[in-house]
């Protein structure tokens, strides 16, 4: 899988993680990557139905388990990640409310306009075709709801973040790919993400 970002296949455990490393880098990644503060953003209402694309270890579907979304669902290619981010959710699984499903950011599998909200979290760098992704992302929003992505950067990255953080010409191409598609495109910077929001 070689992303849009990049020349070469990403070979790192981070960006899609498989095995035994997979599964640490999860771990990893449940310490270190912030996500609590995009909820402000999100601004999540009662009854809502959410799709994260790319939950990874699930570190912002535990925060979004703690609002009033009737719905939480997620999308992510690793079957180790959706044990992990599945783990702590057995009975809200059960019950309804929590969906993580294996697939991609240009695949998801829901239904056209299924959800209120669409949320992704460092993964927009890893998608091997952005216009695809971006297409999708469009389907599965209704109209009038809320498109959030977000990548490491922002305005206190710490060092790690700040190697991570994508090049101002590819923001620039995630902000044109939402514009070709989204309405209200705007740009936040929180301390450890650059988020990218936008309205269909
Ligand atoms: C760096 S991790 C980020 C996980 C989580 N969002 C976070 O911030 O902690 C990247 C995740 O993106 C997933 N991923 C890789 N390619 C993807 C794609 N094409 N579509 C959706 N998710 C993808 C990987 O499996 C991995 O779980």
């Amino acid at each position: 899988m070689t992303p849009w970002t990049s020349d070469e296949p990403a070979r790192s455990p981070f960006a899609l993680p498989r095995g035994v490393r997979g599964r640490l880098a999860g771990l990893f990644m449940l310490c270190t990557n912030r996500q609590r503060d995009l909820l402000g953003l999100l601004g999540v209402r009662a009854g809502e139905r959410i799709l994260e694309v790319g939950y990874g270890p699930g570190g912002l579907i535990r925060h979004l388990r703690r609002t009033p979304a009737r719905l939480i669902c997620g999308v992510d290619p690793s079957p180790e990640m959706r044990d992990l981010a599945a783990g702590p959710h057995r009975a809200q699984i059960a019950a309804g409310r929590i969906d993580l499903r294996i697939g991609t950011a240009d695949r998801t599998g829901f239904a056209d306009a299924a959800f209120d909200a669409v949320v992704s979290v460092n993964n927009v760098g890893l998608w091997p075709d952005l216009e695809a992704g971006m297409r999708e992302l469009h389907r599965v929003t209704r109209p009038g709801g809320r498109v959030l992505i977000a990548w490491h950067g922002g305005r206190r990255p710490s060092p790690l973040t700040r190697r991570l953080s994508l090049p101002e010409h590819q923001l620039a191409r995630v902000e044109r790919a939402l514009r070709d598609r989204f309405s209200g495109v705007r740009r936040d910077e929180l301390p450890g993400l650059t988020v990218f929001g936008a309205v269909r």
